[in-house]
C-alpha cells in the first residue's frame, strides 16, 4: 500500500467512540486519505462505508487504499453538505467529519494553500469555479475586511484589506507568496506563527464555504436524527468548534421552556440524545510529538436516541 500523505488525527479517540457499533452504515464526510475509514473498516467487519470528499485526488488515493474492503464501500465525490442529504439515514449508525484541509492539500505548492505557493488557489475541489485569486482580486475592501474579521479573527483586518487593494491596483495578485509578503509587510509578526496565518485561514474558509458546510451538515443531522447514531466531529479552530459545541448543547437539552418560565411545562424530555464528550477530546503528548496538525484538533461526540 502507498504510504499516506496525511496522518489521521485523534485516531484512537475516534476508534474508541465507535467501538460498540457492530453493523450498519458508517459515513465518513471527509474521507481524505482514508486514515480513519481504513481502521474503522478493519475493526468493524459488519460496517459498510459511505465516504465523501470533494477532492478527486484524495478519492483516487482512498479508492486504492480501501480496495481490500471493495464490497463494503461507496465513495461519493462532492461537498458533504449536499451528499449527506442524499443518504438514507435508516441504516446509518456512525458518522465522522474531520473538517478542514488535508496535509497534502496544505503542503502541495500548486494547490495554493501555503505561503510559498506560486498560485493563489485554495480550492479543495479543483473543478470549482471560485478560487482565492477571485476573492483577493475582486472583493471590495469592505468585503475583504469582513471575511478577515469574521473568518480569521484578524485584529488589523481593515489595514490588511487596504494593503491588498493598494497592491492589486499596481498588478493583479496571482500567487500566495506575494500575498503572504504583502500581509507580512503590513502586520507585525507575533510569536512563531507567520503573520499571514489568520488571513490565509479566512480566505480558505471563504473559498470553500467551510462554515456554511458545517452548519448545513448539522441541519441535516438534526432533521434526520439517525437512531442510536454516533456522530464524531473533529474541528481545528474556534469558529468550527463553536458551531459544533452549540449545536450539540442544543440537541442535548431536555427542557425547552422559555428561560423565564416558573416551572417546566415541556415534559423535560426534548433532547435528541446525549453528548458523549462533556469536554472535547484533544491529542495526548505522544500524538502531539508525532503529528503537529493534531495540536489544534478537538473531537466532540454525540449519540442520538434510539
Ligand atoms: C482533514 S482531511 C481528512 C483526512 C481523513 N480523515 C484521513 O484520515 O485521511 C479533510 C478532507 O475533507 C475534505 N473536505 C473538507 N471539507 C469538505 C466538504 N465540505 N465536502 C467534502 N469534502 C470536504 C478535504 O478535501 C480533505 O480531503
Amino acid at each position: 500500500m502507498e504510504s499516506s500523505p496525511h496522518i489521521p488525527v485523534l485516531l484512537n479517540e475516534v476508534l474508541k467512540s465507535f467501538e460498540d457499533i457492530k453493523e450498519g452504515v458508517f459515513v465518513d464526510c471527509t474521507l481524505g486519505f482514508a486514515g480513519h475509514s481504513y481502521e474503522i473498516l478493519k475493526n468493524h467487519p459488519g460496517l459498510k462505508l459511505i465516504g465523501i470528499d470533494r477532492d478527486e485526488e484524495a478519492l483516487n488515493f482512498s479508492r486504492k487504499k480501501l480496495a481490500p474492503f471493495k464490497e463494503r464501500i461507496t465513495l461519493l465525490k462532492g461537498s458533504f453538505s449536499q451528499r449527506v442529504k442524499e443518504i438514507d439515514f435508516e441504516s446509518v449508525t456512525a458518522l465522522l467529519a474531520d473538517f478542514g484541509v488535508s496535509s497534502l492539500q496544505l503542503d502541495s505548492k500548486e494547490r495554493g494553500f501555503s505561503f510559498e505557493s506560486e498560485t493563489l488557489d485554495m480550492r479543495m475541489d479543483k473543478s470549482a469555479h471560485f478560487s482565492a485569486a477571485d476573492v483577493v482580486n475582486s472583493y471590495t475592501p469592505q468585503q475583504l475586511e469582513k471575511i478577515f474579521r469574521e473568518f480569521g479573527e484578524v485584529k488589523e483586518a481593515k489595514k490588511v484589506a487596504n494593503a491588498i487593494c493598494k497592491a492589486r491596483e499596481q498588478e493583479k495578485i496571482t500567487n500566495s507568496k506575494k500575498l503572504a509578503q504583502i500581509i507580512a509587510d503590513t502586520i507585525k509578526k507575533k510569536g512563531k506563527t507567520h503573520p499571514a496565518t489568520q488571513v490565509f485561514q479566512a480566505i480558505r474558509i471563504e473559498v470553500n464555504r467551510e462554515l456554511d458546510e458545517i452548519v448545513s451538515l448539522l441541519d441535516t443531522l438534526e432533521e434526520k436524527k439517525p437512531k442510536n447514531g454516533i456522530i464524531a466531529l473533529i474541528t481545528f479552530h474556534s469558529l468550527e468548534d463553536r458551531l459544533v459545541k452549540q449545536r450539540f448543547k442544543k440537541w442535548a437539552k431536555k427542557c425547552i421552556c422559555p428561560s423565564g418560565a416558573m416551572r417546566c411545562a415541556c415534559g423535560n424530555n426534548n433532547n435528541l440524545g446525549e453528548e458523549l464528550t462533556k469536554k472535547p477530546l484533544t491529542a495526548n503528548s505522544e500524538e502531539l510529538k508525532t503529528n503537529p496538525r493534531s495540536r489544534s484538533a478537538k473531537l466532540r461526540v454525540f449519540k442520538f436516541k434510539g
